[in-house]
């Protein structure tokens, strides 16, 4: 495999940055990930948009135009020759010795990796359908960021492995749930709404709920943009999460209680079908 660290093309294996990277010492840093599909880029401009917004929200110079971005990115999944899989991209403040306050005149750290992964696995997953489990967030109040300060994530996701379960809703005090640990989260509710949370209420605004969105439109399914809360999910017809490692993923059980009859429902498989029809 070959990574891409700050202009070169390195072996993966050995690919590395200074101790003195404030992506390491300070998470002090943001990232993209993009789905490939035929060794095509889904939404390039989308993930462009949202990491550009990023950058100027942290104040981290954009380190190349866009254009010289989307050859990095090509370039690596050619070179690691992936079909169908994602490439992650990561820009921190670079590397300077350690002090919180910005540093003056560094450039900022880029990499860029990709991996194949295998899409009938996640077809198997998604047509008997995932559990989900919830817990507190307990996140900072920019989740509107797309940085690589994940503790809280990375504990939530953990949370719902050590159970058996493939994503965690994250829940605010109001008992509402915000979004999954690296995924936006959705319901059908009792009335047949099309349920998920609105972006102001700091979640990440991702880029396949934005997809989505549109193509629920376009099927003419009924859309309320409001929260919900954990036991508006217990009670609601479907559960799916999304993301552009995931698509849409029907979550069919939630701290082990059933949603609906336990099977993944027509909404989230439609919109499932739908979206991977448009991205490839
Ligand atoms: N995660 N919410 C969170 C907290 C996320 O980390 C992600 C994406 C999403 C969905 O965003 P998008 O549809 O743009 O992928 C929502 C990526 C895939 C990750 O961390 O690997």
């Amino acid at each position: 495999r070959i990574a891409y660290v700050n202009g070169t093309y390195q072996p993966h294996s050995g690919a590395t940055v200074h101790i003195e990277d404030r992506g390491f010492q300070f998470a002090d840093g943001v990232y993209e990930v993009w789905s490939v599909f035929d060794g095509k880029l889904a939404d390039f401009e989308g993930h462009m948009t949202r990491l550009a917004r990023s950058l100027t929200e942290l104040r981290i110079p954009i380190p190349m135009t866009a254009q010289a971005l989307e050859r990095v990115l090509k370039e690596t999944i050619r070179r690691n020759r992936v079909r169908n899989g994602i490439v992650y991209l990561q820009v921190t403040r670079g590397t300077s010795p350690r002090d919180h306050a910005f540093p003056q005149d560094t450039p900022p750290s880029v990499i860029v990796t990709s991996k194949t992964i295998d899409l009938a696995k996640g077809e198997a997953l998604a047509a008997k359908g995932a559990a989900g489990v919830t817990m507190p967030d307990i996140r900072w109040g920019r989740c509107d960021i797309k940085t690589v300060g994940l503790l809280p994530n990375v504990l939530a996701k953990q949370a719902a492995r050590e159970k058996g379960a493939y994503e965690c809703l994250m829940v605010d005090e109001m008992g509402l749930v915000t979004e999954g640990s690296s995924t936006n989260a959705w319901i059908v509710d009792e009335d047949g709404k099309l349920r998920t949370r609105d972006t102001q209420a700091n979640i990440l605004r991702g880029i396949t709920r934005t997809a989505i969105l549109k193509l629920a439109e376009a099927e003419g399914i009924e859309l309320d943009e409001r929260p919900f809360s954990v036991d508006e999910a217990k009670r609601a017809r479907e559960v799916f999460v999304t993301a552009a490692s995931s698509f849409v993923m029907p979550i069919v059980s939630l701290d082990g209680a059933k949603i609906a009859d336990g099977k993944p429902g027509p909404v989230a498989t439609r919109l499932r079908e739908v979206y991977l029809e448009q991205a490839r």
